[in-house]
């Protein structure tokens, strides 16, 4: 039988656990995310290598949900997609071997950036790509 301290400690460590319980499913739902919820416009194949990006299309219009499907060709990099206000939209990572896929609607126009976010070697900085985001028709 536990003595008093333990006891009022076993409490505060059980309300502690609650109260994450209860902020975890409060600040989670709904769930799941929207990860893969909306519908794919189109695809574009996106390839990291040392120290560029190649985009198989550089270019979106607003509406479009486009999924990137990330690959690298030779170390891991950070494939990360910015606003013109150098808000980071969406990442994921580019890995040799996999394809992983992120998927992004395109609700303005403008003059997007693609920046490597994982330290890939001496010209990590300037892994920078254009990424153009054109008004609906
Ligand atoms: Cu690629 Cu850092």
């Amino acid at each position: 039988m536990p003595t008093s301290p333990y006891r009022l400690r076993n409490r505060l460590f059980m309300a502690v656990m609650l109260g994450g319980v209860v902020i975890s499913l409060t600040t989670l739902l709904p769930w799941p995310h929207d990860a893969g919820a909306a519908a794919v416009t189109r695809s574009i194949d996106v390839k990291a290598k040392q120290w560029a990006w190649e985009l198989s299309d550089d270019k979106a219009r607003v509406g479009e949900v486009i999924e990137f499907r990330v690959t690298s060709e030779d170390v891991n990099h950070s494939f990360a997609l910015y606003d013109e206000q150098r808000q980071m939209l969406t990442q994921i990572q580019a890995m040799p071997g996999f394809v992983n896929k992120v998927r992004h609607r395109f609700t303005a126009p403008g003059n997007y950036q693609i920046l490597c976010l994982e330290y890939c070697g001496l010209a990590h900085h300037g892994m920078v790509a254009a990424f153009t985001v054109h008004a609906a028709p």
